[in-house]
């Protein structure tokens, strides 16, 4: 959802040390009035225009997003897909472009993947994928059964969910209308539109008309606790 005014003042009651923004950045007066509070504030650059970008209005770290990520792109200056980049092609350029810290996002799994970031010159990585198995996870029935099968090693992009490309593991809608259509409904619309296909389809245990984000690398998914987790990906920290 866009960030309103009214997300501001709700917001403001509890005064999170840290917001992160998708899509680039709210109107000056709201970045400003999160700011206020002492907010830290990050966004994600998927271009090294973007990461410039976000450096000239202020953010103060920025996510390079690459294009293996789950979910949506955080793509924001451009609507051409074939501008993004993958994630270890994108992080060393975006270190060198701002004087900024920047937190590697897309395709990272493992320990392994953690530590490949950080010797790019990462500050940090932003994980999710490899949580949505986690039983802390919101993750529906169907989208976890999905997670687990052969069928999350083939992931797109896709509008026909929410009307912005994001990234899911290939299904029928996906392979009958798109996986990018013109005739998606304008974000976030598309969801409404397919929200009665979908529920029906749930209902019978299929997942074939519900958004599956996953990014390309859903190996490292594991059926664990979040905190479990989060110390295995940071053991060679
Ligand atoms: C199910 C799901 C929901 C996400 N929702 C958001 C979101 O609301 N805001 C955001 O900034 N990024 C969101 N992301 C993207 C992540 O922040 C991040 O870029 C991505 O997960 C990193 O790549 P990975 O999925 O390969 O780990 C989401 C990712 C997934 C998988």
């Amino acid at each position: 959802m866009p960030f309103s005014s009214e997300t501001a003042d709700a917001l403001s009651e509890f005064k999170p040390a840290v917001v992160s923004f998708h899509f680039g950045l709210p109107s000056p007066e709201l970045l400003a009035r999160v700011k206020a509070w002492g907010a830290k504030v990050l966004s994600s650059a998927t271009t090294i225009d973007e990461a410039r970008w976000l450096e000239a209005h202020g953010v103060d770290a920025i996510i390079a997003q690459g294009l293996e990520a789950g979910g949506h792109r955080g793509i924001f200056l451009s609507d051409d897909l074939t501008t993004q980049v993958g994630t270890f092609a994108l992080l060393p350029q975006i270190v060198r472009t701002v004087n900024l810290p920047v937190i590697a996002a897309g395709g990272i799994a493992d320990a392994r993947g953690v530590a490949a970031a950080m010797a790019l010159g990462a500050a940090g990585v932003q994980i999710g994928t490899v949580y949505l198995l986690c039983p802390e996870a919101t993750t529906s029935r169907v989208h976890r059964a999905a997670l687990k099968s052969d069928a999350a090693r083939h992931t797109a992009l896709t509008n026909l969910f929410t009307g912005r490309p994001a990234r899911g593991i290939v299904n029928r809608l996906m392979k009958e209308l798109g996986p990018i259509s013109a005739a998606a409904p304008a974000f976030p619309l598309a969801t409404a539109a397919i929200a009665p296909l979908r529920s029906h389809a749930e209902s019978r245990g299929s997942g074939d008309f519900s958004p599956l984000w996953s990014g390309q690398n859903a190996r490292g998914c594991k059926e664990v606790p979040a905190a479990d987790l989060t110390r295995e990906l940071a053991a060679g920290l």
